[in-house]
């Protein structure tokens, strides 16, 4: 596990400021040492005492208190982790000029541990080109700027610009503070994803299924949709999860429902990833009524199956058959022989890539972290450690992005 951080948690003045009491709670929870730094302003949104008795840490806001501990330059040093949320678009323009007039922007300037920020403000201040300009620059000097949600905003409006969920905030910029800040390496890029168990059905009320969380798919969609990609989510059944940000989810049951969804928005993906637990068989007939005991007992201990299809085999050949460009990445949960059989599969699949774990002893389904090896049709064998789903994610993504992805050029022709 990893140990604890002292973490900085700013506040910027919007009306999101009371979710980065849900934020506090998450990192202390976890037995980080939390100490909040907010914007004079975000005290007009929630009071210094609220933020005192979370973290259980002193609040001040400016430069001129406690100026014995050189505390505008102390903070910052140090910080394990500085998460911004909410972030404003002034906080944002502060931060890009490099100012220093308040504690939490010489907290920042100081700093040299990761950096991440949450926007939230109104869609129109989000889309102006001088946010954008500003989160550009952020991003360039290596702080994690994280995409805001698209939802409901203060007043009768949606659109971009609603701050994340605290939890995911949390996931995030623990990820961060492990791997380094999430690139921008899939800017542009349409990325398809496939996650959860798929549901075949006997009857009205019963099917057969599988312990797939749909976590790790979840995970990926969210790194991707944080570097910049457009995403479309495929998911079967799962988890209650939150949507990534800006992701289109489709929720599908059955295998062929999901073949469906993916070969259709295969074409214009530039990166495929089939995380999802697809039922290999399904039976062959569906009743239409619920089966009773006694009158169908006979059918239901004697349930014939029929072998679904290979959606991940049917995407590399519409790759062959010139249909998509895209970059296959797989997925395969191994009890024994993992290394061995993870390479048999990966040949006999077609696939780029093959993200390979071991699921004996019930590891990996419904759990929090995972681990493995990632094969590629390279040759290529990268131990991925043990790590939460999202640490595993984002190195996934950075394997997948040093694999290459669909040249642009070639796309066009
Ligand atoms: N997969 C798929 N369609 C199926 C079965 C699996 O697309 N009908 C995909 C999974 O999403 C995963 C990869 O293929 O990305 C490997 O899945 P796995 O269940 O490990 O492979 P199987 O082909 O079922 O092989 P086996 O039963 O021999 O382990």
């Amino acid at each position: 596990m990893t140990e604890s951080r002292n973490v900085v948690i700013g506040v910027s003045g919007g009306i999101a400021a009371y979710k980065a009491c849900h934020l506090i709670r998450d990192f202390k929870e976890r037995g980080d040492d939390v100490r909040v730094v907010p914007t004079p302003n975000a005290l007009n949104f929630v009071g210094a005492a609220t933020f005192e008795a979370l973290s259980g840490n002193p609040v001040d806001t400016g430069v001129f208190t406690r100026v014995d501990e050189v505390q505008h330059v102390r903070v910052g040093q140090e910080a394990d982790l500085i998460v911004v949320a909410p972030a404003t678009a002034d906080v944002v323009a502060r931060i890009a000029a490099g100012r220093a007039d308040d504690l939490l922007t010489s907290t920042i300037l100081v700093a040299t541990c990761p950096v991440v920020v949450a926007p939230a403000m109104h869609t129109e201040m989000w889309l102006n080109p001088a946010t954008q300009a500003n989160i550009r620059t952020l991003r360039v000097r290596g702080i994690t700027v994280l995409e805001p949600a698209h939802g409901r905003l203060t007043g009768k409006d949606t659109g971009p610009g609603r701050l994340l969920e605290p939890v995911q905030i949390a996931e995030l910029a623990r990820t961060v503070a492990e791997t380094g800040p999430l690139g921008r390496g899939l800017e542009g890029k349409q990325v398809l994803i496939s996650a959860g168990g798929t549901q075949e059905n006997i009857d009205p009320v019963r099917f057969i299924g599988n312990r797939s969380s749909g976590r790790q798919g979840f995970a990926l969609a969210e790194i991707a949709a944080h570097k910049g990609a457009r995403v479309t989510l495929v998911a079967g059944d799962t988890d209650e999860l939150y949507a990534p940000a800006g992701a289109d989810v489709v929720r599908v049951r059955s295998t062929r429902d999901l073949e469906v969804e993916m070969n259709a928005r295969a074409v214009d993906a530039d990166v495929i990833i089939m995380a999802a637990a697809v039922a290999d068989f399904r039976p062959a007939s569906e009743s239409a009524s619920k089966m009773k005991k006694g009158r169908d007992t006979d059918a239901l201990t004697r349930i014939e199956l029929v072998e679904n299809p290979d959606v991940l085999r049917g995407l590399v050949d519409q790759r062959r058959a010139g249909e998509t460009a895209a970059t296959i990445v797989g997925f395969a949960a191994e009890t024994d022989n993992v290394l061995d059989n993870g390479k048999a599969k990966l040949k006999r699949k077609g696939a780029d890539m093959l993200m390979v774990n071991s699921v004996a002893g019930g590891a990996v389904f419904g759990q929090a972290r995972n681990s493995g090896w990632l094969l590629g049709s390279d040759g290529s064998v990268r131990e991925v450690p043990d790590g939460p789903k999202h640490v595993v994610a984002a190195r996934i993504w950075d394997a997948i992005e040093a694999f290459g992805l669909p040249d642009p050029r070639e796309l066009a022709n």
